[in-house]
C-alpha cells in the first residue's frame, strides 16, 4: 500500500506514468467519455483548513470515476473535539478505500497514515502540498514539454508550496531558483531535501526570475499563519511578482500560482491575468491529475 504524503513518495518513473495517465483521463473528460475505474470505491475527504479546489477537484474527479465522497470537517466531526487522530484513522479507514486530508503539521498526517489500512493522500499540510505540484508540473509539460532541465523561479514564502516544488526538483531533474524575504528562508531539513543541488537561494526576486521557464509565487499568507499578517506584508513587499520581473525571465516562460491569489499582494494584475500566466488550467489540472493519482494508488499502473 502506498500513501501520498510528500512529492518524494513516488520516484520519476511513476511520475512519468501519472502525467500520461491525467493525459489521457482529461482527454476522456473533455470528450465526455466515462472513465469509471473507481466504481463503488469511496474516498474519505478530512479538511481542517478551507478550500475551494482541493474539495472540488478530488469530490468531481472521484463522482467521475464512479465512486463517492464523504466530506469532514473538524467543526462537523469527533476531529474537532479532540479524538486521537489514531482513533480516527482507524475508524474511517474502515469504511472508506481512500483518504485524502487537510490539516497543519506534517505529523499529524504521518500519524493517520501510519494508523490507516487504506492509503491517504495530502491535500496539504503546513509543510507540504505535493497534488498542487503533481497538477502544476502536468500543466507545464502540457504547455512547454518536459520539466526536466528547465529553471524554475520561486518568489516569496519558503512554504508548503515552495517545499514541494524543491522535492520535485530533485525527482525530476530540474533547477529552483529561490528568492524570499530574510526570515522567511526555505529550510532544507523541513524540505525533506537529499542535498542541496538542485536549487540555488538569491536575494534580489530579480535574480532569481533571470532566464527562469517558470515564474510562481503564492499568498504571502498561508493558512494557520495569519497572526503574522501584518509583519509579512511589510517584509515582503519587494517579492511582488510583477511584469518587470517576467521581463527578466526567459520570453516563453509561464507564470504560475496555486491560488487563491491576492492581486496587488504577491502578484500584480497584469501577470496574473497576462497571456503567460496559466493559473486557469493548473486549478482544472487538479482534478485530472489527482483522477490518475487516486487510481494509481487503489489499481497500481493501468494498460
Ligand atoms: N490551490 C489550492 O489548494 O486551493 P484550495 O485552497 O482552494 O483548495
Ligand atoms: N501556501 C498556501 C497554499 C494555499 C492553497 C497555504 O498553505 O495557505
Amino acid at each position: 500500500m502506498k500513501h501520498y504524503l510528500q512529492f518524494s513518495d513516488l520516484d520519476a518513473s511513476e511520475y512519468a506514468y501519472l502525467f500520461e495517465r491525467a493525459a489521457l483521463i482529461k482527454r476522456k473528460f473533455k470528450s465526455y467519455e466515462k472513465h469509471h475505474t473507481l466504481s463503488d470505491r469511496t474516498l474519505a475527504l478530512i479538511f481542517e483548513k478551507a478550500s475551494t479546489r482541493t474539495r472540488v477537484s478530488f469530490e468531481a474527479g472521484m463522482y467521475q470515476m464512479g465512486g463517492s465522497v464523504v466530506h469532514l470537517t473538524t467543526g462537523d466531526s469527533q476531529l474537532g473535539r479532540a479524538e486521537p487522530i489514531e482513533d480516527s484513522a482507524k475508524v474511517i479507514s474502515r469504511m472508506v478505500d481512500l483518504v485524502m486530508i487537510r490539516t497543519f503539521e506534517q505529523t499529524k498526517i504521518e500519524s493517520f497514515a501510519a494508523h490507516s489500512r487504506v492509503p491517504v493522500i495530502n491535500g496539504l499540510t503546513n509543510e507540504f502540498h505535493p497534488c498542487q505540484i503533481l497538477a502544476d508540473i502536468f500543466t507545464y509539460i502540457e504547455h512547454r514539454g518536459s520539466i526536466t532541465g528547465k529553471t524554475v523561479a520561486w518568489v516569496g514564502d519558503g512554504n508548503n508550496m515552495a517545499n514541494s516544488w524543491l522535492q520535485a526538483s530533485e525527482i525530476l531533474g530540474f533547477k529552483v531558483h529561490v528568492s524570499t524575504p530574510r526570515g522567511y528562508e526555505i529550510d532544507q531539513s523541513i524540505a525533506g531535501l537529499r542535498s542541496s543541488n538542485s536549487y540555488e537561494v538569491f536575494k534580489d526576486p530579480m535574480q532569481a526570475c533571470a532566464g527562469a521557464d517558470l515564474v510562481t509565487t503564492d499568498v504571502w499568507t498561508s493558512m494557520g499563519f495569519e497572526a503574522e499578517n501584518d509583519a509579512r506584508r511589510k517584509a515582503f513587499a519587494d517579492w511582488r511578482v510583477d511584469a518587470d520581473m517576467m521581463r527578466a525571465a526567459h520570453k516563453d516562460a509561464l507564470f504560475m500560482h496555486c491560488l487563491p491569489a491576492h492581486r496587488g499582494e504577491e502578484v500584480d494584475a497584469d501577470v496574473i491575468d497576462g497571456p503567460q500566466s496559466v493559473v486557469w488550467d493548473e486549478a482544472e489540472n487538479r482534478m485530472h491529475a489527482q483522477k490518475a493519482l487516486m487510481e494509481y494508488l487503489l489499481l497500481g499502473r493501468q494498460a
